[in-house]
């Protein structure tokens, strides 16, 4: 399974390839408004920060809701850096972008899947990622796990190659869960991450390793 942080904070981004097990970074520009990052040129000359600091993919998000636009974004984003994945929203320029883009060898993610139906377009276009937002599902009451679950039954029916990129993590249990499922990849927070490191007898047994070595020496 592969690790993506959802961040545009670069000290973030920074801690989790220091871990060593990080695999690409996801952005949104929700992400970006929130570490004041304004403005086109702005916004792209942080895309090649981020892509300096990370190893991996980097997913950047397009703003424009119509094909051309989409197309001329999503071009420019992706001649920044070959790390860049250009992020599409699922509405049907999007797919038809998604279609463009990958006939022509750039990668895609696309972005807010809610349904399977979503998620087989998706990957009927050809994207690279596909992203279900498992968190916003759990927040209305619906089964985002069960999401991934579906889009992995269809996904291994037809042997579509396009990666379950498990979005809107927000806490361990949705990443075991979803390593359980076989999701190609998850994005999360950095606590969420660093969470997988926490158990109590570790911490209790280290301690106590190291109070028997300081007694013996
Ligand atoms: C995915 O690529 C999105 O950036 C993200 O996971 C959304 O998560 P949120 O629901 O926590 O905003």
């Amino acid at each position: 399974m592969k690790f993506f942080i959802d961040t545009a904070n670069l000290a973030d981004i920074q801690e989790a390839q220091d871990m060593g097990v990080l695999d690409g970074v996801t952005t949104n520009p929700s992400l970006m408004a929130k570490e004041g990052i304004t403005g086109t040129d702005n916004i792209l000359a942080h895309y090649k920060k981020i892509c300096d600091v990370a190893s991996g993919h980097v997913s950047a998000e397009v703003i424009s809701t119509d094909f051309e636009g989409m197309v001329a974004e999503g071009e420019k984003l992706a001649a920044l850096n070959p790390q860049i994945v250009v992020k599409l929203p699922m509405i049907a320029d999007g797919v038809k972008a998604c279609k463009y883009f990958s006939d022509k060898g750039i990668k895609t993610n696309v972005t807010l899947v809610f349904s399977a139906g979503q998620a087989l377009l998706a990957a009927k276009a050809g994207a690279t990622y596909v992203s279900p937002f498992i968190g916003r599902l759990d927040d209305i009451s619906t089964d985002g796990l069960g999401l991934i679950a579906d889009i992995r039954l269809i996904y291994d029916n037809y042997g579509f190659e396009t990666e379950i990129l498990a979005a809107s993590v927000r806490h361990v249990m949705h990443i075991i869960d979803c390593a359980k499922i076989g999701a190609d990849v998850m994005t999360g927070p950095l606590s969420a991450i660093k969470g997988l490191l926490k158990h109590p007898l570790t911490d209790s047994g280290l301690a106590k390793f190291l109070e028997d070595y300081k007694k013996g020496n």
